[in-house]
């Protein structure tokens, strides 16, 4: 259980399903920070609306990131301004600067108690080989007109050669912050259903019909807010974003601890914060361990290695959490906010936010706010969601392509040798059995939970991920528990399922 989750209490349920047929302006898809500041900022215009949630509200990315809440996205202004242009790049940063202040003034105004403090953000490398492109990201974000600064060492327990500052960034609890705007737009009047899976959404004359539990709510705008959208056509968005993996530990130390927030420059990326725990002490939040979902063959190191490193840094570290989530990224690494599709007037995504979604949430919920309410949002241009321009990042597509390839068509002729003998308890792997191929987990009392081993939502082959006991799928990041059921989309279907014992 993450931090955040554990200060607000759990995880469990605290809304009802979708019981019955619906008419609202807006039906917004996905509880987490997007959806809710969306729904929040359309309630509070006066719009009717209702949100969907598939499991339960936040309990995804927003109840498992590390919550900076910075315009300082790695070494990013510098690619920015060469792959686009000036205007983009400056849109870029002035949008996720204003939304700092946003969150902020939301925080004023609802009286919001989530532990928001300001302070300053640092992308620091320890490599020569790096030094001269903080150098000319310093000197890009400068001509932007913001005042990033140069430093050579910084008071966090990391080797550092440079640095970029950004200051006046800021951190907060994104659990106690979403939940203060779940309960003010309930206030407004603004509805939510939790276990409400939207399975399907279709056009109808002026309106779209959104499929849940069996009852329909009807709606003339719709809001993708469920981080990778589960409607393939239009959209195809399929074949522009992929899902990168990563991993937190939350831990205690005596030792004086550092000021501000720290992202290296290139991976193994190293990501550092502190926080208050529920009794209000401050611990050190270290993530990294990053990986396309699906495709690190050992992920049982993820953890290990953010220890090893946090012992380094802090001999008399106690750890207290460890978690793990992922989040979308667009092949450009721009993320996509803004109309759905041409085809699809009145319907809406924000995706793509590439693990830093704080900001771009925000950002999000201003243009589609905007857009609903008929205003102009002047960085609509930057996150323009209907471009499609997957070779800007040409390595990432090709490994889409590659990975694709080798699930949909090579592994499925590969014979394995595995037989269900070799399978260890509280494990799984993919075998031959009676003419199938099968997923098979052997859970602590040596039953076995066989499935299909192909993924719900384009076929991809799923693999194991014996860490958390569950079947990924390379493609797109969908995942599934060892018993099959989906709970990260994409894939909305379960996946076959078959239960046997050994014999
Ligand atoms: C390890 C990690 C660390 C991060 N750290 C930071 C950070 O420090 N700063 C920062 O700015 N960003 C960070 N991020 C990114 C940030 O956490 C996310 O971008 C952000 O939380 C995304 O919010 P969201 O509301 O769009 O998606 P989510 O929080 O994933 O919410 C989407 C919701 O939609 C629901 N849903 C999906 N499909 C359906 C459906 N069919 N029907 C109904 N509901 C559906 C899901 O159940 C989920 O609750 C981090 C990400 C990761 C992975
Ligand atoms: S997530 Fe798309 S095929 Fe699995």
């Amino acid at each position: 259980m993450s931090l955040w989750i554990d200060s607000v209490d759990g995880s469990e349920s605290r809304f009802l399903p979708l019981s019955a047929d619906f008419d609202v302006d807006v039906c917004v898809v996905g509880a987490g920070i997007t959806g809710i500041t969306t729904a929040y900022l359309l309630a509070k215009a006066g719009k009717r609306v209702c949100i969907l949630e598939r499991d339960v509200a936040n309990c995804h990315s927003t109840g498992n990131t590390t919550a900076k809440i910075t315009a300082s996205h790695g070494l990013f202004y510098d690619y920015l301004l060469n792959t686009f242009s000036p205007e983009l790049a400056k849109g870029y940063l002035d949008a996720n600067l204003s939304a700092i202040s946003n969150i902020k003034n939301i925080i004023d105004e609802e009286n919001i108690e989530c532990d928001f403090e300001f302070c300053d953000n640092f992308v620091f490398t320890n490599l020569d080989s790096e030094v001269a492109k903080i150098k000319q990201e310093v000197l890009t974000v400068q001509s932007l007109g913001f005042n990033a600064e140069l430093v050579n060492s910084v008071s966090a327990p990391v080797d550092c050669l440079a640095a970029i500052k950004f200051p006046n960034q800021a951190q907060f609890n994104p659990l106690k912050y979403v939940n203060a705007l779940l309960d003010k737009f309930i206030s407004l009047g603004g509805m939510i259903f939790e276990h409400s899976k939207v399975c399907d959404v279709k056009p109808e004359g002026n309106f779209y019909l959104c499929f849940a539990n069996d009852h329909i709510v009807t709606s003339k705008y719709v809001v993708f807010a469920c981080a990778y959208p589960f409607v393939n056509v239009p959209g195809f968005y399929f074949l522009k974003m992929y899902q990168e993996a990563s991993y937190i530990i939350g831990f205690r130390t005596s030792a004086k601890l550092f000021d501000g927030m720290y992202i290296n420059s290139k991976a193994p990326i190293i990501s550092l914060r502190t926080a208050l725990d529920k009794n209000n002490e401050r611990i050190v939040l270290l993530g990294g361990s990053n990986h396309k979902v699906g495709t690190d063959d050992d992920v049982s190191k993820c953890y290990s290695n953010l220890e090893n490193l946090a012992r380094s840094m802090y001999p008399d570290c106690e750890i207290l959490y460890r978690w793990q989530t992922q989040d979308c990224i667009s092949l450009d690494k721009i993320p996509y906010i803004g109309p759905f599709s041409s085809v699809w007037d009145n319907v809406y995504i924000a995706t793509g936010f590439k693990k830093w979604g704080m900001t771009s949430s925000n950002v999000a919920a201003n243009i589609i706010c905007d857009s609903i309410l008929g205003r102009v949002n002047k960085y609509s241009f930057v996150f323009k969601s209907t471009r499609f321009n997957p070779m800007k990042n040409s390595t990432e597509f090709a490994n889409m392509l590659k990975q694709s390839a080798s699930s949909l068509v090579l592994d499925r002729m590969r014979f394995p040798k595995e037989v269900l003998d070799s399978i260890p308890c509280n494990s799984a792997k993919i075998v031959d059995y009676s003419n199938g191929k099968f997923g098979i987990y052997k859970d602590m009392d040596g039953v076995f939970h066989a499935i299909k081993p192909y993924c719900s939502h384009l076929g991809c082959q799923l693999v194991w991920n014996d860490l958390a006991k569950t079947w990924d799928c390379p493609c797109h990041g969908s995942r599934f528990s060892f018993n099959g059921s989906s709970f990260y989309s994409p894939s909305i279907n379960d996946l076959e399922v078959f239960i046997f014992r050994e014999t």
